[in-house]
């Protein structure tokens, strides 16, 4: 295990009723004007919204709205958002939705603090913004654990990158499960893999000497495939939906990466697609991963063998650990037909071919704990996704 130094910023109210018992505590403390950020208008129909405006309207704020936050925000939106916030002298941020809403305002807080253009500021000059707008984030769609970290998702359009932005930490994040029941059954399993996702690439980073992180890490693995396994039987199962929305804030919060370089290469390939495609996050990945693994076990195959025991109850019985490994990627790849999500490019809609080698061509390549690719073999894995 590496060294490390652990404190986290974010308080977490998880729960039934956790916005009665969170908003009135939290927005004490804010300024007067609080912008309400969200997307196209799930949380107006659900009710979200209106029981939200209430509790600020108890606390006396004033309310400035600022809708339609799109899947895979982008970054024109996210300088919308901050225009808005300086034009109103709003004083915090209220992010009600999903990851992309709660990515977006995470860059917002950081943009309307400094008139220096942040993507500049991060991916030329390589610094990251210190001072934010306070904000916090009221969780209607779980899997990407976006409440719990800094890091936000952002489409630039313009150069074509769907990129890491550092940004704000929430002060707090309000998890009820019951304010993701109105999720369309599609979005809860895509939104449940991501999690899955972010635990097996944290897993498959670097040490693997079975520590604390792996085993903590198996554990939620285990956890989300059962309880999308529950939700198969029945979508509405309160227990499972409470299950996954916390298993989603513990993948991404850091817990599972103490003493760990992770290896998130499923997502930098999926992050490009996305910013040529706008593709769904959770499809993109379930059809990447299988495919990328089959490129990599044999540079982790003690890693990749000991998935398959502890996570898919594969029994070792005889077997070597690469045919082992081979087993637990073949488990993988049956759970997400089972589950219904895409194994193909096609199956997802995908119908322009030639954005595979511009995906190649541009995705990040991360440090490679387990296998540094080439740009040539992540378009040979890109090409056996079609
Ligand atoms: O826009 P509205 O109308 O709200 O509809 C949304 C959207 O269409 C809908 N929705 C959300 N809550 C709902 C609901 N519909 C009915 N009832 C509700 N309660 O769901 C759709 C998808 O929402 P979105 O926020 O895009 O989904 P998700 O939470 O999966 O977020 C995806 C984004 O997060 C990024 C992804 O790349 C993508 O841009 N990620 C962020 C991460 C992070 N910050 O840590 C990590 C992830 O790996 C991921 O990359
Ligand atoms: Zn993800």
């Amino acid at each position: 295990m590496n060294d490390f130094i652990y404190s986290y910023p974010v308080k977490v109210y998880f729960g039934e009723k956790a916005a009665a018992k969170a908003l009135p505590a939290e927005l004490a403390k804010a300024g007067k004007t609080v912008m309400v950020a969200y997307g196209g208008g799930s949380v107006k129909r659900s009710g979200v919204y209106d029981e939200i405006c209430g509790y600020l309207k108890e606390a006396g704020k004033e309310v400035v709205d600022f809708s339609g936050i799109m899947p895979n925000p982008t970054y024109k939106k996210v300088q919308e958002g901050a225009a808005l916030v300086k034009e109103k002298g709003v004083d915090f941020i209220l992010a009600v939705g999903g990851g992309s809403v709660i990515d977006c305002c995470k860059i917002i807080a950081a943009q309307a603090v400094t008139e220096k253009d942040i993507w500049e500021m991060e991916f030329k000059d390589h610094v990251y913004p210190a001072e934010f707008l306070p904000m916090g984030a009221i969780v209607t769609a779980s899997g990407t654990g976006a409440e719990m970290n800094n890091g936000a998702v952002i489409t630039n359009e313009e150069t074509k990158e769907k990129a890491g932005v550092l940004g704000a930490y929430a002060n707090f994040a309000v998890l009820d499960p019951e304010y993701t029941m109105s999720l369309p059954d599609r979005q809860v399993i895509s939104g449940a893999f991501d999690t899955l996702s972010h635990s097996m690439e944290t897993y498959l980073g670097s040490p693997r000497d079975v520590t604390l992180s792996d085993e903590i890490a198996e554990a939620v693995m285990r956890n989300v495939i059962r309880n999308i396994r529950v939700l198969l039987k029945d979508m509405k199962d309160k227990k499972a939906r409470t299950e996954l929305m916390w298993a989603s804030a513990m993948a991404e919060n850091g817990i599972l990466k103490i003493g760990k370089v992770t290896d998130f290469q499923a997502h930098q390939i999926e992050h490009q697609l996305g910013a040529y495609t706008d593709c769904n996050h959770g499809q993109g990945l379930a059809v990447i991963h299988p495919v990328l693994y089959r490129h990599m076990y044999k540079d982790g195959v003690e890693q990749f063998a000991r998935m398959a025991e502890q996570v898919w109850g594969i029994p070792s019985d005889g077997k070597t650990p690469e045919e082992l490994a081979e087993a637990g990627i073949r488990a993988l790849t049956e759970f997400i037909q089972e589950i219904g999500l895409p194994s193909t490019f096609t199956e997802m809609g995908l119908t322009d071919k030639s954005v595979l080698k511009k995906v190649a061509d541009t995705c990040n390549l991360t440090a490679g704990c387990c296998k540094k690719l080439t740009r040539e073999e992540v378009l040979e894995i890109l090409e056996e996704c079609w």
